[in-house]
């Protein structure tokens, strides 16, 4: 029994991790097409829609279509995200909230927010306590603890479940291990033991291999997929086809990865405009480049883009030195994320 429940939705497959700068809407919107379950914003400041700031309300667009869409909060004030939850359920009217208590940056966590919080759980429920009071369903984004001698995942979980929270996602290492080190499977594993609510398991999914192995490591009731979507969208489709029994997909051949490259691209300018549009679309060409011959000097290639006519010359680039390569690309290429966060 591979679903879990969640915002009144009966689910199976993977959700897309919330990633701020890349996670925009249009990977969002081919995340969703490609099967993801859910998907989130980037971390949006609590603080900085309650002032209404622009730029961050942009960030918070719904994706379209059938999957479910939540926004991800960050802040460490329970009345400032109570505030901020109901201004957008009001604006964007998501299908759910999400609390950001796991990102590790320096500047986030200096200011008590992100992975700080999984220091004090008590604050932690009054955080969600804040957001359920909009009257959306809420999750939260955690890790396993801050450093090792703050391992409070169960404690934190417990709290944000009285608090009324309805799903939690762990990223199975602390704000100390930030992004690179093996995950810990048996300390998202407690969690899933010590609370009632679907837990979604997070951390370095790279194959549907890999999600089926963390559930029954974990006994989580799904998964969340960040790095390893980056490129690989079919995952989405591949996870739920695993979860589901059925025969999983194969995975794309080199012209469909080149050609989502480009629509992704596309997208991305229809967004934000070109100019910055090709810009952030330098790191996601790059993850389709994974394991090609001459991936070294597409890759060089890829962060010199700048106009939408570069994408689509690096496709055609890329497929003549392929020409003669008609097979899928092999699992192993998808093993290596590429960033830390
Ligand atoms: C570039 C980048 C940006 C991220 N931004 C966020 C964020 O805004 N909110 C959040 O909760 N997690 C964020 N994360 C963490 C991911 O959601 C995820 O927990 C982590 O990458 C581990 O999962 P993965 O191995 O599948 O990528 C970010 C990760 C990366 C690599």
């Amino acid at each position: 029994m591979n679903n879990f429940s969640f915002a009144g939705r009966d689910l199976c497959g993977a959700a897309l991790a919330p990633m701020a700068g890349l996670s925009d809407l249009t990977l969002r919107t081919l995340a969703a097409e490609y099967g993801a379950v859910f998907t989130v914003s980037e971390m949006v400041s609590a603080k900085a829609i309650v002032m209404g700031d622009k730029k961050t309300r942009a960030l918070c667009t719904p994706t379209p279509g059938q999957a479910l869409y939540g926004i991800q909060l960050f802040g460490n004030e329970p009345e400032v995200v109570a505030e901020a939850a109901r201004m957008l359920k009001e604006e964007f009217a998501p299908d759910f909230l999400d609390i950001n208590m796991g990102c590790p940056a320096p500047k986030i966590v200096g200011n008590g927010c992100g992975s700080s919080l999984m220091k004090n759980p008590a604050l932690c429920g009054r955080m969600v306590e804040g957001a359920v009071a909009a009257g959306l369903p809420v999750s939260v984004k955690m890790r396993t603890g801050f450093d090792e001698n703050h391992m409070t995942a169960v404690e934190v979980a417990r709290c944000c479940e009285s608090a009324g929270a309805s799903l939690l996602t762990v990223h199975g290492r602390t704000r100390a291990q930030q992004y690179t080190p093996p995950i810990h499977p048996e300390e998202i594993a407690r969690v899933v033991q010590a609370v009632k609510l679907p837990v979604l398991g997070n951390g370095d999914i790279l194959t549907a291999e890999d999600a089926l192995q963390l559930k029954s490591q974990t006994g989580c009731a799904g998964v969340m997929v960040g790095r390893g979507a980056l490129g690989n969208l079919w995952l989405f489709r591949q996870i739920r086809a695993v979860l589901a029994g059925e025969p999983v997909p194969p995975p794309p051949t080199l012209a469909q990865r080149m050609e989502l490259l480009c629509r992704q691209a596309k997208g991305m300018c229809e967004e934000k405009g070109e100019e910055t549009a090709i810009k952030q679309a330098r790191t996601q060409a790059i993850y389709y480049l994974k394991g090609l011959r001459g991936a070294a000097s597409f890759r060089s290639r890829a962060t010199g883009l700048t106009v939408y006519r570069d994408v689509v010359e690096l496709r055609d680039a890329v497929l003549a030195a392929n020409a003669e390569e008609t097979r899928p690309v092999e699992e192993e290429v998808f093993r290596k994320p590429i960033l830390k966060g």
